[in-house]
């Protein structure tokens, strides 16, 4: 089975009501697209009644996961939260994890507010030259004429170091940031994988707890500071917020893994874009102005985070089909954004693409990713940095790619630098 073509029939072959999109492996295998191509023309609100994760129904295109996406007084992020796995799957007895991704309104606005300064455009200017230290550090230090895994060279080191900085977390602890964001997706009913230790993984985020709290106390007894501990532990809504288990740590880990998988798997897919469309890395070398556009490109073609889901509150109508109260409807932002109704040849990267800037990746309404501009800025000045140095990123191997139908996680990008 070589061709799209022939992948694309022997998946119209199969029975539409029997076709599941939230089989881990589809992502693992990056064997998708025909599947969801699949949806969007055949029943792009399609209903599956059973699965390793219940009956739920996909959204596949671009304009219904934007209807779904801003009609948060139908489609509840709090009742089931917000990830094809139900609540009760990833909260055990002993950790009943809560945070305002998973909240609807009134609680929703004020949490989200306490913290969006942090990485708010004026913040921002402050944090560049930082990003921009660090990533020159990690791009100077680089093996050149070795084969390295550009994943844990550059894409892990550079989201965790922001994320050192963003918390104002020992530095050299950093990498614990980024384990406990790698635990907290990692459930077998998301990643396929059943040997997983939930007890391990339980122990890990207790441990993860302690230090926060810690940190919690330093912060709140120091004056305020323009960290996202000390802005939580002195915020008028969330100062109390240490006094709640699961609102605490729930929170603190939606940061977490908010600020770091998703914008790590960005700066993976864009070498691995670039290595696949080589006419496109020359326009970059042709054109380093591209480099905004180019960012958002491979935020769209990568989609970091494959789903979302909702909880219906009612009874509704969706493109003819019949939603009912309490049913689980999943936004397939992968899907939306390779919609060849909105994007043309849209499997395709293509840096200049004059609607990139109109993809899912980062949802919408009152949800719309808060780090969206965070990730921008670190994506953007990597590849500055990167386009001064050197003239291809060139993979020199196999790509390997993680079983998880909610973050699409990048394992092993091998690499070779060629200089300027
Ligand atoms: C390319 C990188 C990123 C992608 C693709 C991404 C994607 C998303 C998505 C899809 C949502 C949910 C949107 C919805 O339900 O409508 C979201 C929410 C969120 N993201 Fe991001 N994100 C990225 C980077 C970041 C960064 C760097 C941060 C760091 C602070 C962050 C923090 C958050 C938070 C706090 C929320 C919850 C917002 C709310 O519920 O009001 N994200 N993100």
């Amino acid at each position: 089975m070589n061709t799209l073509t022939d992948q694309q029939a022997a998946v119209d072959a199969v029975p539409l009501e029997e076709i599941d999109v939230s089989r881990p492996e589809l992502f693992q295998n990056d064997t998708w697209r025909p599947w969801f191509a699949r949806l969007r023309r055949d029943a792009p609100v399609h209903y599956l009644r059973d699965s390793d994760n219940g009956p739920f129904w996909s959204v596949t295109s671009h304009s219904l996961i934007k209807e779904v996406d801003t009609n948060h007084q139908v489609f509840s992020s709090e009742v089931g939260g917000i990830a094809i796995v139900d609540l009760d799957v990833i909260n055990t007895e002993e950790l009943q994890g809560e945070s305002f991704i998973q909240l609807d309104q009134p609680r929703h606005g004020p949490q989200r507010q306490a913290v969006a300064p942090a990485v708010a455009p004026k913040n921002l200017v402050e944090l560049e030259p930082i990003i921009r230290e660090r990533a020159i550090d990690i791009l100077e230090n680089l093996p050149v004429g070795e084969t390295f895994n550009w994943v844990q060279e550059v894409s892990i080191e550079l989201t965790g170091s922001m994320l050192a900085t963003l918390f104002d977390f020992p530095y050299e602890e950093r990498h614990k940031l980024i384990h406990w964001s790698d635990i907290t997706t990692a459930v077998p009913q998301v990643t396929g994988d059943d040997t997983i230790d939930m007890a391990k993984r339980y122990e890990e985020l207790m441990e993860a707890a302690g230090v926060f709290y810690q940190l919690w106390e330093e912060r709140a007894a120091a004056p305020p500071k323009f960290d996202l501990i000390s802005m939580l532990a002195h915020g008028e809504e969330t100062r109390t917020m240490n006094e709640n288990p699961g609102l605490f740590l729930g929170t603190l880990l939606l940061l977490i893994v908010g600020g770091n998988d998703t914008t790590r798997n960005s700066i993976s897919g864009g070498v691995i874009a670039l290595n696949e469309y080589p006419d496109e890395y020359q326009k970059l070398r042709d054109n380093p102005k591209l480099i905004p556009n180019m960012v958002s490109e491979f935020i769209r073609w990568q989609t970091p985070v494959i789903h979302m889901r909702r909880t219906a509150l009612q009874d509704i109508e969706l493109a003819g089909e019949r939603i009912k109260e309490g049913d689980k409807v999943v936004m397939w932002y992968l899907s939306g954004n390779h919609d060849e109704d909105v994007f043309k040849n849209a499997d395709r990267l293509i840096i200049d693409r004059p609607n990139a800037r109109s993809h899912v990746a980062f949802g919408f309404g009152i949800h719309r990713c808060m780090g969206n501009r965070l990730a921008e800025l670190q994506l953007s000045v990597l590849w500055e940095e990167i386009v001064k140095r050197f003239r291809t990123v060139e993979l020199v191997g196999e790509v390997t790619r993680l079983p998880n139908n909610f973050i699409r996680g990048i394992k092993d990008v091998p690499v070779r630098l060629h200089p300027i």
